[in-house]
């Protein structure tokens, strides 16, 4: 994966004359509060070093002061930073002069703001051609990868409406097509959804995702956030700001299982991880025994491996049903030898299903078959621990226990 832009040690101080006592007191690793109070300048990024990959969604999470914005800004040079390096393809932005600055931001980036200014007395697919226009594109053209544009984020049909008849999140939706026409290399979105409801803004999110997945060549996001479940849900990668400082860059998955600092983990604490987790971050080796085997090699094999219940596969290695260690004991006790006669369905699931969406599979209690995009058995999930890791144990292992009584006995 290629690099589309590098952040190093990049530092922003907001101040008058006091920038470069601010800067000595910073290496000397003196707090933001008190350089504030010394020199009355503002320390907004902290040494800042990062890689974005081409095509990934980066997500800088941050309260409300932390410095996102004014990162995201040192990239495309709204605002200067005061030390560092910002690359994207490998040229050196910080080095530009204005004409080839200009250049650069017409012609590579494309940004999204919470609150951004449509033309009000202009179509919306005016509005969206601006860019454009300003490209020197001309006229059929720009109005035709403005319709496109529209298209893609589900407008398609009010490019001749006005801003003021649409509602806030259709003009946020007119605001991404207008950084997207002009097909940038690099999208900066800072709080681009922040203003909208809960289910609108997951709407966009889910669209954005989409876009961003169905693009010949992807285009790199750089997005903003104040909001933890936003990042965890679209960042391909997170970085964790406090203070202007970068705590943890990792992905979703890393930065709620494996917090590095006291910060993040108290940060990510209260999270809901079942909208983030995977069945891969729970799944087990699955232990399974072919078809045909009898009801006693099957309870052998549960013995070996610690197991209390059992995969059954075809000769392919498919999973056709599961026994329980009670269901294996019954048949052996009822004289029926194969174990196949009392192995059930459960249902399949793959590595990449989000644990939220699978946990209403577990409601008979025995452990689902995860497969592999050619229908394998690759591994086990038992429902407990999907439970376990969605905090639900306790109001539902009850249920679980009587389905699973109910189960063995039938
Ligand atoms: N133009 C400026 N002049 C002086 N200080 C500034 C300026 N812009 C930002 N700051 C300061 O820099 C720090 C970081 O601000 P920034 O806007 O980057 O934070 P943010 O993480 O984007 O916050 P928010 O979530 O509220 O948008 C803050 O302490 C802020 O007061
Ligand atoms: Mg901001």
């Amino acid at each position: 994966m290629s690099k589309k832009i590098e952040i190093q040690n990049v530092t922003k101080i907001f101040g008058d004359d006091g920038i470069d006592d601010a800067m000595a007191l910073l290496d000397q690793r003196v707090s933001k509060d008190e350089i504030l109070d010394r020199t009355g300048s503002v320390v907004a990024v902290d040494n800042a070093n990062f890689d974005v990959d081409e095509g990934e969604i980066f997500v800088v999470m941050g309260l409300s002061g932390s410095g996102k914005s004014t990162l995201i800004r040192c990239v495309n040079r709204l605002v200067e930073p005061t030390e560092g390096i910002v690359r994207v393809d490998g040229d050196d932005i910080t080095a530009l002069d204005a004409k080839g600055l200009q250049a650069f931001r017409r012609n590579r980036t494309g940004m999204v703001f919470q609150h951004f200014a449509l033309f009000p007395h202009q179509d919306v697919r005016t509005n969206v051609a601006f860019g454009l226009k300003v490209k020197g594109v001309d006229v059929d053209e720009r109005m035709a990868l403005a319709e496109q544009a529209l298209a893609l984020v589900g407008l398609a049909g009010y490019e001749r409406s006005f801003p003021a008849q649409l509602s806030g999140g259709m003009q946020q939706r007119v605001g991404l097509a207008r950084a997207l026409a002009t097909q940038p290399d690099i999208l900066l979105m800072d709080e681009a959804f922040s203003a909208l409801d809960p289910l609108i803004r997951r709407q966009m999110q889910d669209e954005l995702m989409t876009i961003q997945a169905g693009m010949a060549k992807r285009n790199t996001i750089l997005f903003i956030t104040h909001d933890l479940n936003e990042a965890l849900r679209i960042g391909t990668r997170v970085c964790v700001m406090k203070d202007g400082a970068i705590h943890q860059i990792g992905t979703p998955v890393d930065i709620l299982l494996r917090p590095e600092t006291d910060y993040v983990a108290e940060f990510v604490q209260d999270v809901d991880q079942g909208r983030v987790l995977t069945i891969a971050s729970v799944a087990d080796e699955a232990v399974s025994v072919r078809a045909g085997t009898t009801a006693a090699s099957a309870i052998e094999s549960m013995n070996q491996s610690g197991r209390e219940a059992i995969h059954v596969v075809d000769s392919d290695g498919r999973p056709v049903g599961v026994a329980s260690m009670a269901d294996a004991r019954e048949a052996v006790a009822a004289g029926t030898t194969g174990i196949d006669d009392v192995c059930q369905p459960t249902p399949n699931v793959t590595n990449d299903m989000m644990l939220a969406k699978v946990y209403q599979l577990c409601d008979d209690g025995l452990p689902l078959s995860v497969v592999d995009d050619g229908g394998l058995l690759v591994g086990v999930v038992r429902p407990l621990e999907i439970l376990a890791e969605l905090g639900r144990v306790e109001n539902i292992s009850e249920q679980l226990e009587q389905a699973k009584i109910k189960g063995t006995s039938s």
